[in-house]
């Protein structure tokens, strides 16, 4: 093969990459040395235990994303979803579950486009705005309560709850326990972790039989009587140039569900993060604290985190034919996972990835809310939830310290994000 030829790999058996796969724990955790690798070596490498091509340039991730008809969301979905035991687990939530309502974001244009101009009407400038007292409110209210303690499980005790209840009063879910949507929300981002059993699949499948009861019961009634939250937005969402004007109850269903579970793990894992850096960096949670009031500031720094710690590691397209991809000849039906952290930390595109640095001139090319007709529906929502509770965390709490070895700190199975499981700390109520 002479040089500059597209190859079609499989696993290189020899060389830097070699024995090195996503789904070990370990390289996990601590990705960096292997994304940059991937990058120098082999950027479009297929990872054999996975069955995945991973991808891991910027400037190859920016191709997939502005070509969603050659790469497909639908079909890397689908042969991500509950992989090994999709049967089975359909079975279940028509059984008990009142259906199998497919994920109608996660199709391809024209579909998907009609299912997202719907889907915006939830997501409008004064929706948003409208949230932010509300998100104040909440946040404040939450970190007051775990200010007095003096220690806490950031993750379990700030970050997830505050999301849960953020994201429940948004929806307009004012019946169900903060321990319910952690449940729901594990067990739908499991079908696309790639790391469940049979037996977790059957207990996960259980779990959103439970949630799509709720949701249902819960679309019925704003059916009827409509009241200022998304999921009436959804339920009477309306495109007059349409020939489907409306949702059908099947996708209506699905569209709550993703926003429950895609505004929920994702920004709990942002502000694990926060969490993380102002424990962990005293440099930059110095200078964070003294321009807390500074607008400007503030949301460069929630870009800088969301590029150098992308909560979303990667996400899954399939080819819908023979193509190359920065010269890996890839067959048809090739399935990918899109590593955006890995695009973020491309030292082509991002000078000394590794640095923390908010005067970055290019700090918004980030891929961290994906890109193209796919790009993060929350994004505007999801920066303004970070920041607020970035201030709201910052006014009342001092001495944010690890209570752990840094090393030991662990993170949730899945290759799809990259979330702490745990993260103990230590504080001081602010004077
Ligand atoms: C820091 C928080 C968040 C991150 C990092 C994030 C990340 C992403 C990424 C990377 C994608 C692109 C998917 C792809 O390329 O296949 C995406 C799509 C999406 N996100 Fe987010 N997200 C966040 C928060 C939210 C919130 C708050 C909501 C809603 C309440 C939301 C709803 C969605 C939906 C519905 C899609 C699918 C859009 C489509 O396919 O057209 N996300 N998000």
């Amino acid at each position: 093969m002479s040089a500059g030829e597209p190859s079609e790999r499989k696993a290189s058996e020899a060389g830097p990459l070699a024995g090195m796969s996503m789904v070990d724990p370990e390289l996990r955790a601590r990705p960096n040395a292997f994304y940059r690798s991937m990058r120098e070596n082999d950027p479009v490498h297929f990872d054999e235990k996975l069955g995945m091509y991973l991808v891991s340039r910027f400037e190859d991730l920016q191709t997939v994303l502005r070509d969603p008809i050659t790469y497909s969301v639908e079909r890397g979905y689908k042969a991500q979803y509950a992989k090994g035991f999709f049967e089975e687990f359909k079975q279940i939530l028509e059984r008990d579950g009142q259906g199998y309502f497919p994920d109608a974001i996660m199709t391809d244009p024209p579909q998907h486009t009609r299912i997202r101009r719907l889907l915006e009407k939830a997501f409008t400038a004064h929706r948003v705005k409208e949230l932010e007292p509300r998100i104040t409110a909440i946040a404040g209210g939450l970190i007051e309560d775990v200010a007095k303690k003096g220690e806490a499980d950031g993750v379990r005790e700030i970050a997830v709850p505050l999301t849960i209840d953020i994201i429940c009063d948004q929806l307009g879910l004012d019946n169900v326990t903060r321990d319910q949507v952690l449940r729901w929300s594990l067990a739908i981002t499991a079908q696309i972790g790639r790391m469940q059993d049979r037996d977790q699949m059957r207990d996960n499948a259980k779990d959103i039989c439970e949630l799509q009861n709720e949701l249902i019961t819960r679309m019925k009634a704003r059916q009827a009587d409509p009241r200022e939250d998304m999921i009436s937005d959804i339920v009477h969402a309306r495109l007059d140039d349409e020939e489907n004007p409306t949702l059908t109850f099947a996708e209506a269903v699905s569209l709550v569900r993703a926003l429950l579970i895609a505004g929920n793990e994702t920004t709990a894992t942002a502000i694990g993060n926060l969490l993380f850096i102002l424990a962990t960096q005293p440099e930059i949670a110095r200078e964070l604290y003294e321009n807390v009031e500074d607008d400007r500031y503030m949301t460069r720094f929630v870009e800088e985190m969301l590029r150098i710690e992308p909560p979303v590691r990667g996400l899954s397209r399939m080819t819908t034919k023979q193509t190359e991809l920065g010269g890996t000849r890839l067959p048809e039906g090739a399935h990918m996972l899109l590593l955006y952290a890995s695009g973020n930390d491309d030292e082509t595109e991002f000078k000394d990835p590794r640095a923390f640095d908010i005067n970055r001139s290019n700090l918004g090319r980030h891929v961290a809310f994906g890109a193209g007709v796919h790009r993060c529906i929350g994004a505007a929502l999801a920066r303004m939830e970070i920041k607020v509770v970035a201030r709201e965390v910052i006014k009342r709490l001092d001495n944010i310290k690890l209570a752990a070895p840094v090393d030991e700190i662990t993170y949730l199975p899945t290759v799809a994000t990259r979330s702490i499981a745990k993260l103990p700390l230590t504080f001081t109520r602010r004077a």
